[in-house]
């Protein structure tokens, strides 16, 4: 029998989960549970890099679990588990960030973008931000931890040997790098430890989810999101209050931004004929934006309702929470525990007593 190649994926415990979380990963995990041999997991380590109140990161741990069976991961098919749970990643952690140069980490996307937000850096400064973060006199806001994020995010694949890393456009660098990291270690020690991992998306691109505010991505620093257990009413607000722009003026003339982005949503959550009857619209003027906002709201509902009413139920039960994550942590630490000890000898840290 062919052996399954291996899925890691994971999501930081930062919130509650929205579209672009739900469509950039979730609902990957749950279609690749069914011919990969999938973990999944809650980033919580990561979720320090930004300092969160330690009883709302609890919280958003058991949140983000409830949300993962709720949208359909099923944990006869899949591990799932908590980072802090496998603590070789930490170990690993430490071991790799010996291959790994601050030059790269400083150049990583979303480390200048969170560090910029922390420092209250304007986007002018973007391209002497080095210098900005190691001159700012309110540096202590950006942890080490946050720098070294990319290192953390390779272990957690790269433990786990993974093949497949189901994520958003927004991670790509991250994979990127983890792929380098790869390389370098088997390189360096001359061993075959580590696989080159890429994303996966079912033969299509990766998806980059659009806010609702006319540019940019969905994100939950960006307040423009629409969350999984939003109520229903709230969902519609939330829509409608969409940013469009002020309608076609002249037949076949290119679509703005905003319009874009609100027939992105469409693509991922209405029928190709309902995306193409209000692209048909924009082209011949006829469009209506409250029409398309109703119809849009509508079929998002049709997605998150029935898992929105799914958690309310799995979020009250602690126990089988719990238990998932038990059994899940121990299937994770079972190659975790692997990985790491070959790691440690490649390195030269052997026993010898
Ligand atoms: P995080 O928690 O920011 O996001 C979780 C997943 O959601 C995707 N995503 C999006 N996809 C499309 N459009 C959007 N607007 C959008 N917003 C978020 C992200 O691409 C991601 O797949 N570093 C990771 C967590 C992580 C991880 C890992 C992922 C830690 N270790 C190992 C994979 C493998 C992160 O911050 O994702």
């Amino acid at each position: 029998m062919n052996e399954k190649e291996i899925v890691l994926s994971g999501i930081r415990a930062t919130g509650n989960l929205h579209l672009g979380n739900y469509y950039g990963a979730l609902s990957k995990f749950v279609k690749m549970q069914e011919d990969y041999d999938c973990l999944y997991f809650i980033a919580d380590l990561h979720a320090l890099t930004t300092n969160p109140d330690p009883k709302a990161l609890h919280e958003n741990v058991l949140n983000i679990l409830a949300e993962y069976l709720a949208a359909g991961v099923d944990p006869d098919k899949a591990t799932i588990f908590v980072q802090s749970d496998v603590p070789e990643i930490s170990e690993m952690y430490l071991l790799l960030n010996m291959h790994v140069g601050i030059g790269e980490l400083l150049r990583t996307t979303s480390f200048k973008d969170k560090a910029r937000k922390q420092l209250g850096l304007s986007g002018a400064d973007e391209g002497d931000i080095e210098k900005q973060i190691i001159g700012s006199e309110t540096n202590k806001r950006v942890n080490a931890g946050l720098l070294t994020y990319p290192t953390l995010m390779a272990v957690d694949i790269l433990i786990q040997k993974a093949h497949k890393v189901p994520v958003g456009k927004d991670q790509e660098q991250h994979l990127e790098l983890t792929r380098r990291f790869a390389r370098r270690f088997n390189s360096f020690y001359n061993v075959d430890l580590f696989p080159e991992p890429e994303n996966f998306n079912f033969g299509g691109h990766a998806v980059k989810v659009p806010g609702l505010d006319g540019s940019g991505k969905m994100g939950k620093s960006e307040g423009n999101c629409i969350y999984l257990v939003d109520e229903e009413k709230v969902l519609r607000k939330k829509v409608m209050r969409a940013v469009t722009d002020e309608g076609p003026k002249e037949p076949n003339q290119p679509i703005s931004e905003p319009v874009q982005n609100l027939l992105t949503l469409m693509e991922l959550t209405s029928t190709p004929e309902i995306v193409q009857s209000y692209r048909d619209a924009y082209a011949d003027c006829s469009i209506r934006y409250g029409d398309m906002k109703k119809q849009l709201a509508e079929d998002i509902l049709k997605v998150t309702t029935p898992i929105r009413e799914r958690y309310a139920e799995i979020r009250a039960d602690k126990d089988y929470i719990a238990k998932v994550v038990r059994q899940g942590a121990d299937r994770a630490r079972e190659r975790a525990s692997k990985t790491l000890e070959e790691v440690r000898r490649a390195m030269g840290i052997v026993k010898f007593y």
